[in-house]
C-alpha cells in the first residue's frame, strides 16, 4: 500500500503514513470497534447499501451511534475512492467506541474515532479461479457473536495463521461438529446441484456475497438452502465455494490435503462465477 494514500481519520484527510492515533483508543486497547470491507469496481461501489446497513447494525449491537447518516457515509467513500489512482479498489472503514481512561465499561460523552483507507483491489486471478484455494479444517474457536463485524479479530487472526501453517490459504471452521465459516469468508456447499450455506444466525457473520450469491442462485435456477451443515456433508460435497469481498466466489479444491469432489471447480462453481463477474461487469 502507498503510505502517500490519502486516508481520513475523524474529519481529516491525510496521507496514510502521517495518520495518528492515540493509545488510549478504544479500538486499539480493547478491539472495541466495528469495520467494513467494501470492494470497488471501475470507481464504483459494489452493494454499498447492503455495506452501509450491515455496519448499522454491528454499530447498534455493540451500542455505538452511527456516525454518519447514509449520505454522510457515500460521500465520504466517493472522496476516497477519487483520491486513488486505481479503478479497483478495497475501501476500508472503521469505527470505535473512542479514547478514554483504560476502563472496560463505556466511557461517559466520548467521540468515536471514524477512520477510511483505500488499497488496490486485487482480482483473482485467472490461475486461482481454475487451480482453486486449498483448505484445512479447524475447530471454530472465535467468540460467540460472530455476526457482528468486529475488529476484535484475534480469533480470524489464528485460524488464518493456522491455514498458513498448513499451507493452505483458508481454514473451513466447525463449531460442535456443524459448519461455520472461514477465517474471513462464508463458504458453501454443493450437493445434488444444491447449494447450502449455513444459517444466518450468531455463529457465522452475513457477508454481503451471502445475499447476493443467494440472488445469483434465485436468477439462475440453482436450488438453495440455509441449514446447519454436519462435517460429513462438508467431507463428501460434490463442490465447496467460497465468498468474501477479496475472494468474492471461488472454488475450494482441496480440504485436509484431499480433493473436493474431483479436485477441479466444479459446474455449479462455474455458473455462479460467471454470473457474478456479469454482475460485475455491468455495474
Ligand atoms: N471479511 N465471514 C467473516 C468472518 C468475514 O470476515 C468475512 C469478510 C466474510 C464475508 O463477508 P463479505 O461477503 O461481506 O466480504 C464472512 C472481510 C473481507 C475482511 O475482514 O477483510
Amino acid at each position: 500500500m502507498d503510505p502517500e494514500n490519502i486516508c481520513y481519520l475523524n474529519g481529516e484527510w491525510l496521507p496514510l503514513a502521517e495518520a495518528r492515533i492515540s493509545p488510549l483508543d478504544r479500538g486499539f486497547i480493547f478491539g472495541d470497534g466495528v469495520y467494513e470491507v467494501v470492494p470497488v469496481y471501475r470507481r464504483k461501489p459494489f452493494r454499498l447499501a447492503q455495506h452501509l446497513a450491515r455496519l448499522e447494525r454491528s454499530l447498534g449491537e455493540v451500542r455505538m451511534t452511527n456516525p454518519f447518516d447514509r449520505e454522510g457515509w457515500q460521500a465520504l467513500i466517493g472522496r476516497i475512492v477519487v483520491s486513488s489512482p486505481e479503478d479497483d479498489q478495497i475501501v476500508y472503514i472503521q469505527v470505535t467506541r473512542g479514547v478514554a481512561k483504560r476502563d472496560f465499561a463505556f466511557p461517559a460523552g466520548i467521540a468515536p474515532t471514524v477512520f477510511a483507507m483505500t488499497s488496490p483491489l486485487k482480482r483473482p486471478s485467472p490461475q486461482v479461479r481454475e487451480e482453486g484455494l486449498h483448505t484445512v479444517s479447524r475447530e471454530d474457536e472465535r467468540w460467540a457473536r460472530c455476526d457482528i463485524k468486529s475488529t476484535s479479530l484475534l480469533g480470524a487472526v489464528l485460524a488464518r495463521q493456522y491455514a498458513v501453517d498448513h499451507d493452505a490459504q483458508e481454514v473451513v471452521q466447525f463449531r460442535d461438529g456443524w459448519l461455520t465459516e472461514g477465517s474471513s469468508s462464508n463458504i458453501w456447499v454443493v450437493r445434488d446441484g444444491i447449494v447450502s450455506a449455513p444459517r444466518r444466525d450468531h455463529r457465522i457473520l452475513e457477508g454481503i456475497r451471502y445475499g447476493f450469491m443467494e440472488e445469483l442462485c434465485a436468477a439462475n435456477a440453482i436450488p438453495f438452502t440455509e441449514r446447519r451443515i454436519a462435517r460429513s456433508e462438508v467431507t463428501a460435497a460434490e463442490e465447496l465455494l467460497i465468498t468474501a469481498a477479496t475472494r468474492e466466489v471461488l472454488p475450494i479444491t482441496r480440504l485436509d490435503g484431499q480433493p473436493v469432489g474431483n479436485g477441479q471447480p466444479g459446474p455449479t462453481y462455474r455458473r455462479l462465477r460467471a454470473a457474478y463477474d456479469a454482475a460485475i461487469e455491468s455495474l
